[in-house]
């Protein structure tokens, strides 16, 4: 395939260079001249390990070349890729002035392109540039229409400096947000021969998975790094101990409690992070990002009462109690502190929750629930007919495949509030997600 790769900085280059590799014919573009002629010349205009060679191999065997010239390139090309910067401004905020620039060009390029052509955004942008942005730009620069005359896709970049030419060719999956299947089949047929997981998608859900791994890799190394500070404070081997942390991929190292929904709770999340902060403390250790847990904890769970509060409905059902399903313990849980806030702000309240119903009755937790939320035992309900028959509003607060039933009830003016995504694949008419 021809493909023109536009900015010859980190990721253009190795881009241009593995591109190539792979059997395609690449024309590489800048605005810097000193790149273009180095790349002609076979040098690299970056330093990392292995593209200098790389790149001299692709340049000799003529299946890469670079000009200054973008109208050409594209003209030339069925695909190209923008690689070039999106730096931070003074505010934070991210800085579009390349992006904006070159897709501006190549819509004018467009003009003139032959056939269809499909533009694919490797720069990083926030959910919603491309479609809010530079679509509108290409149509109005081009007098084309998008998806008709010529394909969009968002491919983010995920190599890593310094071993960014492996991970091209053995990438942990490839992204591709596309405005339709055409622009996006394209885009897949420039990894062809590259082993890896494909996720196909809309453009903003590719914008975002960029910066959901870059925040999830920045918060992995400040957690680790406080962690090791908290470890080096009592004498302990903080590598060690993130070691042995790290042999656990069925909790620690794996999908589980990655799901957007509830906040935590239970007898030892909470309790346990409360005693490490005063562990670090007493220790004169700054630990913000541990410190900003329970608060950020509390957020969600005050994002739960907003929703309710915004249904303008008096009487609701609670479906679940405990801190998660399958349990009876109430020990610190969400759903519990919902309904204390619930009751105390006067709204009529009817709760079912299987197990703690149970537990009423014979469970080691008779005594919590008789002595410690006395005034929530009395709105317990033994049947879910009963919450059915009461509720406006019902709020999903654990995944009970028993609540399916009722929440998607033949009241069509029921409102449903899901805090853990039961009812997301199948949702009934009037129904609010938490994080969805
Ligand atoms: N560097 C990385 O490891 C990395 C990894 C993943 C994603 N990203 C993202 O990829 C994008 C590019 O990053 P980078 O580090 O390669 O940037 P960079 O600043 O190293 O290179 C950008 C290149 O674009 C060129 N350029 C600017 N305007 C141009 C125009 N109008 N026409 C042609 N060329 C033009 C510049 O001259 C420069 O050579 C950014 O959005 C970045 O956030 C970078």
């Amino acid at each position: 395939m021809d493909i023109s790769i536009v900015g010859l900085g980190y990721v253009g280059t190795v881009s241009a260079a593995c591109l190539a590799a792979s059997g395609h014919r690449v024309i590489g573009v800048d605005v810097n001249p000193a790149k273009v002629e180095a790349i002609n010349a076979g040098h690299s205009p970056v330093i990392e390990p292995g593209l200098t060679e790389a790149l001299a191999q692709a340049v000799e065997s003529g299946q890469l070349r670079a000009t200054a010239d973008i109208s050409e390139a594209i003209r030339e090309s069925e695909l190209s890729l923008i690689c070039v910067g999106t730096p931070s401004q003074d505010n934070g905020a991210l800085g579009l002035a390349y992006v904006m620039r070159v897709t501006r060009e190549i819509g004018t390029a467009l003009r003139g392109h032959p056939g269809y052509h499909v533009v694919a955004f490797r720069s990083t942008m926030l959910p919603g540039t491309v479609e809010g942005e530079l679509i509108p730009l290409l149509e109005s620069e081009s007098g084309r229409c998008a998806g008709e005359h010529f394909g969009v896709a968002m491919n983010p970049e995920f190599l890593r400096e310094g071993s960014s030419l492996e991970d091209f060719h053995d990438p942990p999956r490839i992204v591709i947000g596309e405005l339709d299947e055409r622009s996006g089949d394209v885009v897949l047929a420039a990894y062809d021969g590259i082993e890896a997981p494909v996720v196909r998608n809309v453009l903003r859900h590719a914008e975002m998975l960029k910066y959901v791994d870059n925040a999830f890799h920045a918060l992995k190394i400040t957690f680790g790094n406080e962690i090791g500070n908290i470890c080096k404070s009592a004498d302990i081997d903080a590598r060690a101990v993130m070691e042995d942390f790290c042999l656990d991929t069925k909790l620690n190292l794996s999908p589980t409690y990655l799901k957007p929904g509830s906040a935590f709770g239970g007898s030892c999340l909470p309790k346990d992070l409360r005693a490490l902060l005063h562990h670090a403390r007493s220790r004169d250790v700054e630990v913000p990002v541990l410190r900003s847990i329970l608060p950020s904890n509390e957020l969600q769970k005050d994002l739960a009462w907003q929703l309710i509060r915004q249904t303008e409905k008096r009487k609701i059902g609670l479906l679940g109690l405990s801190f998660k399903a399958g349990t009876d313990d109430l020990r610190e849980s969400p759903a519990v502190q919902l309904a204390e806030a619930l009751i105390g702000k006067g709204f009529e309240l009817a709760i079912y929750d299987r197990n703690v119903s149970l537990a009423r009755l014979v469970g080691a937790n008779r005594s919590y629930i008789e002595k410690e939320i006395p005034h929530i035992s009395s709105l317990m309900r033994g049947s879910l007919e009963e919450i059915e028959n009461f509720a406006e509003v019902l709020v999903v607060t654990t995944p009970d495949p028993d609540f399916m039933h009722v929440a998607r009830g033949e009241f069509d003016d029921r409102i449903v509030i899901d805090l853990v995504g039961l009812l997301r694949d199948d949702p009934p008419e009037h129904y609010h997600g938490i994080c969805w």
